[in-house]
């Protein structure tokens, strides 16, 4: 593919921020400024800042000692697809949409921008791609503490969200095993459970419910039971946020109806203890780990791979390979067309190794 002429690029974060962010511009911005001696330019909160034109320039000193700074320096929206823009709420509150998509690539045109690293999901890729026809140029990397985009194995944030979790289910072990108690503990994810998996298993949870593999409640209470009869300590049950029911149910806390991803899970942890609390008779408690699982300093292995995911962009950008997203298959940096990651999820196969393992251990899924 032919060189690129590259000289002054945008760099944006969007959708729900995570550890490693920070890393990720550091790198970009000083590999583009050392390296190709291009200019950088932060557009603030995502996409809703290359709409209204909030874009300033990025210096090497701009991003100096952010390494481990969690959340991102530029800003994040999860509310603003130029395709799908809300300009305000209908006679019944619901969102009027516009498409902005004109005022979006002025802007870029106006900042003589010749690509943006667009650093987000798959919500946010989908919002760089509504911009592919009409001459934007991007490049994607894979952020998410969900670790749900398709085509890469892994991404950042997504390990130090488990130490995070692990850290928790480790706390509330102690706890639980003094009072003898079933404590539920509800982790993030959305509809993907590689985050409750992971944590799940290296906080030695004895029920771990994913999303992926519908749970039997019957099946939770006669495991609970069990256990207990046989004087174990306590019983920890790691839930994911999204975990579903034999029935399909989810919990949903809330919908955010100008959001393009509206729902908002949440519950399941209050509405499991409950239901063991008055099956089973014994004293139970839920601890719901939230908005504390994006938060915080990335681990050293999330600084790495940032570092690793914000130079191998501007690699795509030297190299001419626009509308690419950075990924990690099988430990290798590559890249896969963005349209190919917008608007899927990439989910735990029900035959996961871990899965599998987590079960010769003895772990309920609920099944
Ligand atoms: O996608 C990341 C994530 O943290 C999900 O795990 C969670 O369901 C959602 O975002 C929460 O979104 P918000 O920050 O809008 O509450």
């Amino acid at each position: 593919m032919a060189a690129s002429t590259i000289k002054r690029i945008g760099i944006l974060t969007g959708g729900g921020d995570c550890p490693g962010l920070n890393a990720v511009i550091r790198a970009v911005t000083k590999t583009a400024i050392i390296e190709h001696g291009w200019e950088v330019f932060g557009i603030e909160d995502g996409f809703l800042g290359l709409i209204e034109n909030r874009i300033h320039p990025l210096k090497k000193t701009d991003v100096s000692n952010i390494l481990t700074r969690g959340g991102t320096i530029l800003g994040t929206s999860n509310k603003a697809n130029p395709a799908k823009f809300a300009v305000g709420k209908d006679a019944v509150g619901m969102p009027i949409f516009k498409d902005v998509r004109d005022k979006a690539m002025a802007n870029y045109k106006a900042h003589e921008l010749d690509a943006i690293v667009v650093i987000g999901g798959d919500g946010t890729m989908s919002c760089a791609a509504t911009l592919l026809g009409h001459g934007a140029k991007f490049v994607g990397v894979p952020k998410t503490i969900d670790n749900d985009l398709m085509h890469s194995h892994i991404t950042f944030g997504f390990t130090t969200a488990v130490e995070t979790a692990t850290e928790a289910l480790d706390r509330v072990h102690t706890t639980a095993a003094s009072h003898h108690r079933i404590i539920v503990v509800e982790l993030m994810g959305r509809n993907a459970g590689w985050l409750t998996l992971s944590a799940g298993v290296a906080g030695g949870a004895d029920v771990i419910l994913i999303p992926e593999i519908p749970y039997d409640i019957a099946v939770v209470e006669e495991y609970c039971r069990d256990r207990m009869a046989h004087r174990k300590a306590c019983t920890i049950i790691a839930a994911s946020e999204g975990a579903k029911s034999l029935h399909g149910r989810q919990y949903i806390a809330k919908t955010i109806v100008d959001s393009p991803d509206p729902i908002r899970f949440g519950g399941i942890a209050e509405a499991l203890r409950n239901q063991l609390e008055a099956t089973l008779g014994i004293e139970s408690r839920e601890v719901v780990l939230g908005h504390v699982q994006r938060g915080g300093t990335p681990c050293a292995y999330d600084r790495v791979l940032a570092t690793r995911f914000g130079f191998e962009a501007t690699k795509l950008l030297e190299a001419g390979q626009f509308n690419r997203m950075v990924v990690v298959q099988h430990g290798e940096m590559t890249s896969v067309p963005v349209e190919e990651v917008a608007d899927k999820q990439r989910l735990v196969p029900r035959d996961h190794r871990l899965v599998v393992a987590a079960k010769a251990i003895g772990t309920c899924f609920g099944e």
